[in-house]
């Protein structure tokens, strides 16, 4: 049973906490797919109420932590250097359309640095966790992203970008590439999920753009405590502020980079 922090055990209380909510409101979205008004107001509430449910949970046990919020945006608490990135229903689009593959996101970024992360899919009781130098696990179990060194045999996940948002030409350029080399490209979304399954071995790589710091921030805890890479599509260090990112296995980082990479910039 590995030891968690004070720190880990108030983010997986908050977690579990708005989880329950959101379990409860899944059932009843499933129900409303037949109903005239169908279940998009319904839905934008259960995400509202998931995340009352963090920030009143989260600003209990540290009251002066400032917060970034999907929903209510920043509330600057008098602590600046401590920031929660909370994305309370990441996968809004299956949640509601009945699918189960949606979860709550929650990271700590201390002075710029990303120090903890939770991600709880709480349809398959998995809970993913990471702090700083202690390594990531799915509920007690650790993980480590996988071992695999060839593209041929590796799954890579993404984000396709939809209802005309994103540089669509150049997704497709993206997709080609990697599907031109790759085992399978999967598209489940979630995108913190996506991270999460990286630091559980089960895709080798994911890229997409256009996310935000709540997408991320806990799956780069993630991956990086499992052994894995992070960056940016240009290479930078720091994904978590901007919003494209590229994560896989140490074996096969700088090879997706490169063909991502080379697929942004083609524009022939
Ligand atoms: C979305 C999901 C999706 C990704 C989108 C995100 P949301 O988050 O993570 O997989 O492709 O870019 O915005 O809106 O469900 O919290
Ligand atoms: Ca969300
Ligand atoms: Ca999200």
């Amino acid at each position: 049973m590995p030891v968690r922090s004070a720190l880990i055990n108030v983010m997986i209380g908050a977690v579990r906490k708005a989880a329950r909510a959101l379990v409860r409101d899944f059932g009843e979205v499933q129900h409303l797919q037949v109903s005239k008004k169908g279940p998009a107001d319904f839905v934008s509430a259960a995400d509202r109420h998931a995340e009352d449910i963090l920030y009143r949970e989260l600003k209990k046990v540290r009251p002066a932590y400032s917060f970034l919020m999907e929903e209510r945006g920043v509330i600057e608490g008098t602590d600046t250097s401590n920031r929660w990135l909370v994305d309370p229903l990441d996968g809004t689009t299956n949640f509601l359309h009945g699918l189960p593959h949606f979860a709550i996101s929650i990271a700590l970024e201390r002075d710029g640095n990303l120090i903890a992360g939770v991600i709880f899919d709480p349809i398959h009781d998995e809970l993913f966790w990471a702090e700083k130098g202690c390594g990531a696990f799915l509920n007690d179990r650790r993980i480590r992203v996988s071992a695999r060194r060839h593209l041929d045999e590796s799954i890579f996940a993404t984000g396709i970008p939809f209802k005309g948002e994103k540089d669509h030409a150049g997704f497709l350029r993206q997709l080609g590439a990697v599907m031109a080399v790759s085992a399978g490209v999967r598209r489940c979304g979630a995108a913190a999920l996506d991270l999460a399954y990286v630091a559980a071995g089960r895709y080798e790589g994911f890229w997409e753009t256009g996310l935000h710091p709540w997408d991320v921030g806990a799956g780069i805890v993630l991956i990086r405590e499992a052994g894995g890479y992070v960056t940016g599509i240009g290479g930078g260090r720091d994904p978590q502020l901007g919003s494209d990112i590229i994560a896989a296995n140490d074996h096969l980082h700088r090879d997706l980079l490169s063909i991502i990479g080379r697929a942004a910039t083609d524009e022939g």
